[in-house]
């Protein structure tokens, strides 16, 4: 989750309470959202499993991943020694896989790995699966335990990469592992794609895989990659624990501004410099924030199917966002954290002017990157900058731009959606799940060519201390939720075997 580790970050506290909304209409209006598929007693109830060295095996081959520093520095920088290295220790600790008859092992753009595992029913649909195995750096200087040292301290993992995103990159493995011991093979055709450079955009790996798949007329039925997870009280005023699955990640624009004027000596100052009318066009952008977008985009949907999940009063507003959707959209907007997902947001990264004191520079830059909402596109955005900044000396230059992704489907009849939400029922014990918006950015947006069905969902359990250990200090991982981790993965490739999925609730009930 590169940039992803902020997608955990997804929507947030709502210091609601005290609203005594007390309206008889309202409560009766308290949505009940759809419920998932009824499911047979009993499909698919195959469940593997694991003995206790099996399990106690895992977590030793996840440690020697994290001992691997597969670091992305830059844009052109990575340690390619280690991940050449990390090619070398997969073909060690997985050897059923890389000797299956009905898996082919291909590594694309010298680091990232493609696996084909062919099903038994070719008429079955593949999906394919996504994690990366490259991580951001660190250095040992603040953590409790040096970040490539894998130690096990009170029944935590440390790591980077533990959460973001290696442990899902060997876990998927690790589960294909324990299926081909089990003598499993699967039905339907899946791939697992694992990217070296989503750290830095995943040009590369995941870009060339997709092209490599899209070359073979490969269709995806759906892609899990990142994402969002498990929140445990990340959320206020939630009663419980809940499961978020990305149906769409924001959009981006780096744009870069900046003003060129006549040089000059301080002695005679001309009454605006180039730093100056820089200054007040970043403080134009700054000061008139993208409107809020609170139910033109996938979010509103994330509250109505958690309505009911919400302590009272919360639940009644929720669940009437037809009436209290301007309430809630101002709420939201007043902490960054959720601010991010009803907006597009205007963050001022970098500002360059000047050299010397007695000198009026004659060029000033400043560069801005916004997060596009879902209901808005590159071309939206970039009409409201320029009359908001209203000033023809501001030069604008867009860089790296793209519009956010479209909503991938997540009703009672998408087969991906329902396959991800029934596996995260079975493995953590029957948590709510509802779809989410993720504000980061996955390796996932570059397989739109092969499928619109894209869930962004890591099987990991997220407290609030958690989301700063993403691409912070100390990153961890707990040993029994790696564990449930490498379930997850199990349990997916077992339930994606289903030919279809059952009648919906709904029509089931019409009957
Ligand atoms: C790169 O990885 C190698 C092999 O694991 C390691 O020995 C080396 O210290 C790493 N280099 C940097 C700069 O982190
Ligand atoms: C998808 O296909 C179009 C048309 O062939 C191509 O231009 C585009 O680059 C592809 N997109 C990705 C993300 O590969
Ligand atoms: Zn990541």
């Amino acid at each position: 989750m590169g940039r992803c580790s902020r997608c955990a970050r997804g929507l947030l506290p709502l210091p609601l309470a005290g609203l005594g909304l007390l309206v008889a209409v309202l409560l009766l209006r308290t949505y009940s959202s759809p419920g998932p598929p009824d499911w047979a007693p009993g499909e698919g109830e195959q469940r593997e499993e694991a003995s206790a060295e099996e399990r106690a095996r895992w977590k030793e081959v996840l440690k020697g991943a994290i001992r691997i520093p597969t670091v992305s520095f830059s844009e052109d920088e990575q340690n390619t020694t280690a991940l050449g290295e990390f090619t070398e220790y997969i073909r060690k600790v997985f050897p059923g896989i890389f000797s299956c008859s009905f898996i082919q092992h291909e590594i694309i753009a010298d680091y990232s790995h493609l696996f084909t595992v062919q099903g038994s029913n070719p008429q079955l649909e593949p999906y394919m699966m996504l994690a990366h195995l490259d991580v951001v750096p660190a250095s040992d200087e603040g953590w409790d335990h040096p970040p490539f040292s894998a130690q096990e301290v009170g029944g935590y993992i440390y790591g980077r990469g533990t959460l973001d995103n290696k442990g899902s990159a060997i876990g998927l493995l690790q589960a294909l592992e324990l299926l081909l011991k089990r003598k499993h093979r699967p039905r339907r055709s899946f791939y697992v794609g694992l990217g070296h450079d989503e750290e830095i955009s995943g040009q590369k790996g995941a870009r060339r895989i997709a092209a490599k798949l899209e070359s073979r007329g490969a269709r995806l039925s759906f892609l899990t990659d990142e994402g969002l997870a498990i929140l445990d009280g990340v959320i206020q005023g939630l009663s419980r624990p809940i499961a978020m699955v990305g149906t769409t990640e924001k959009g981006a624009i780096t744009l870069a501004l900046s003003v060129e004027t006549q040089p000059g000596h301080s002695s005679m100052p001309p009454r605006e410099t180039s730093i100056g009318i820089l200054a007040a066009a970043v403080s134009r952008l700054e000061q008139n924030p993208m409107p809020n977008l609170f139910g033109s985009g996938p979010e509103k949907a994330s509250f109505e199917q958690l309505a009911s999940e919400f302590s009272f009063p919360i639940n009644v507003i929720m669940s009437n966002l037809w009436l209290f959707s301007p309430l809630v959209s101002r709420i939201l907007e007043r902490k960054a954290s959720s601010n991010a997902i009803v907006r597009t947001t205007t963050a001022v990264a970098m500002f360059h002017a000047g050299v010397k004191s007695n000198i009026i520079p004659p060029s000033a830059g400043a560069t801005v990157n916004f997060r596009i909402h879902p209901a808005q596109t590159v071309d939206e955005v970039m009409d409201i900058v320029t009359h908001t900044i209203g000033d023809k000396r501001v030069q604008l230059t867009v860089g790296n731009a793209f519009n956010p992704l479209p909503v991938s489907p997540y009703d009672e009849k998408s087969f991906g959606y329902q396959i991800v939400g029934r596996t995260i029922r079975d493995v953590f014990s029957d948590i709510p799940v509802a779809p989410g918006v993720c504000v980061g950015n996955t390796d996932s947006r570059h397989y739109l060519n092969l499928t619109r069905n894209i869930y962004r969902f890591s099987p990991i359990w997220l407290k609030p201390e958690d989301l700063s250990r993403i691409h912070g200090l100390n990153e961890r991982i707990s040993v029994q939720s790696y564990e449930l981790l490498v379930q997850f993965y199990l349990r997916l490739i077992q339930n994606a075997d289903v030919e279809a999925l059952p009648m919906p609730h709904s029509e089931v009930h019409e009957l």
